[in-house]
């Protein structure tokens, strides 16, 4: 598992502590997937939970009015806001996680495209209060119609507290689609559930309506994570996996041998800490416990994979909730073997061992033998 260093983690330049937050030059910005970044409640939560992780948060709550159509706050302990930072991270294409392109290779935060506070500005207001010290002096921004209309210095605890309200006001097409408060939570739920698995030791808090929905204290390890989420007979049937082959390594949770779940949907893989639906690991994880289970179950796995960077396309789009392995035939074995290698090598075909291949596993479509379409989520 990746550990983010205590403050704002920086691809580059090496050896800096903090980056600075910089307008990306035209030549790097048009080269990234950018576009639609907020369409819902839920869009607005990732993209200010994902900047907590980043900014090395280590206590994350989000809280919530109505659905996130009155109120979305979400406060983090993480290393906060210069004061002359302020105005450029709210600017299009700034960011303090990239400076040229071939920084995707060396990526480690959520966060590349410098594009997710501005698009959440077009669309609502948003106050902040933040502090980049421990002594208290920080500063409290009110943003409305896209401005910054006022910034005045106050006393604050390091860290950042981003609330966003009037989410769409001046797009009533776009409030119209939205759901009921019930069926817009729910959706936040899940992400901050994933989240709370992608990093176990960040408490992580959820509030709706005032109501406390759940508050997961910062776990020791991913089972103590486990434990708080899913309680402990989920636990129970769940075997540890810890595999390297090379410069790819895993670790996790996954069933043991008849044992599984009904349903796809306790199925979660995180590549270098980052949440991804990605079709191979879903193919190879189904696939493989093929001869584990009975017909009718379906593994759960809470899998952690690193794999070098350079090993992964990240921007391919603007939500960033896909990748891609460059070389996701390699991906597809190494999981098999370390899920054969946890449970003991169940007697397999040869037409099943992924080496018998001539083609690649593609993320674009199944591969003769590899059944990707039985691997989707629910
Ligand atoms: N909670 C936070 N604490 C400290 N710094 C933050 C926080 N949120 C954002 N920032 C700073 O503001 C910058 C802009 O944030 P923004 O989310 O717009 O872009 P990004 O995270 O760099 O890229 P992406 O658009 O992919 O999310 C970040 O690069 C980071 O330096
Ligand atoms: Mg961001």
């Amino acid at each position: 598992m990746i550990i983010f260093p205590d403050c704002r983690p920086v691809s580059r330049p090496m050896g800096v502590a903090v980056a600075r937050i910089q307008v990306l030059a035209e030549s790097v910005f048009r080269k990234i997937a950018a576009g639609e970044v907020v369409e819902r409640p839920l869009s607005v939560v990732k993209e200010l939970v994902e900047n907590a992780i980043d900014a090395g948060a280590g206590e994350i709550a989000v809280a919530m009015l109505s659905g996130g159509k009155e109120m979305i706050r979400v406060e983090d302990n993480g290393c906060g806001f210069g004061a002359a930072e302020i105005e450029i991270a709210f600017q299009s294409h700034s960011t303090s996680k990239l400076v040229e392109l071939e920084d995707l290779d060396r990526l480690l935060t959520l966060g590349f495209r410098g594009e997710a506070l501005p698009s959440i500005l077009e669309v609502a207001d948003i106050d902040l209060d933040t502090a980049d010290n421990n002594e208290g002096r920080g500063w409290h921004c009110r943003f409305r119609g896209g401005r910054m209309l006022e910034k005045k210095q106050v006393s604050c605890r390091r860290g950042s507290a981003v609330t966003v309200q009037q989410l769409f006001a001046n797009f009533p097409v776009r409030r119209k689609f939205m759901k009921s408060d019930q069926g817009e939570m729910r959706p936040v739920a899940a992400f901050l559930e994933n989240a709370a698995l992608a990093r176990p030791t960040i408490a992580f808090s959820l509030q709706h309506n005032g109501r406390t929905v759940f508050s997961y204290p910062a776990a020791a390890n991913l089972s103590e994570r486990i434990y708080q989420v899913f309680g402990k007979e989920f636990l129970d049937d769940l075997r540890p996996v810890d595999f390297t082959s090379g410069h790819f390594s895993l670790n996790g949770f996954i069933s043991a041998a008849q044992t599984g779940v009904s349903g796809k949907g306790r199925q979660f893989f995180m590549v270098n800490g980052r949440p991804v639906k990605e079709k191979t690991l879903l193919a190879a994880f189904n696939n493989t416990y093929q001869p584990y289970l009975e017909k009718t179950r379906s593994p759960v796995g809470v899998l952690h994979f690193n794999v070098p960077p350079s090993q992964i396309d990240v921007n391919i789009h603007p939500m960033k909730l896909e990748i891609r392995f460059l070389d996701s035939q390699r991906v597809y074995q190494f999981l098999q073997q370390a899920i054969d290698a946890t449970l003991g090598r169940p007697p397999r075909p040869q037409a099943v061992a992924f080496n018998e291949f001539s083609q690649p596993a593609t993320v674009n479509g199944p591969v003769s033998g590899i059944d990707t379409t039985a691997a989707e989520a629910p």
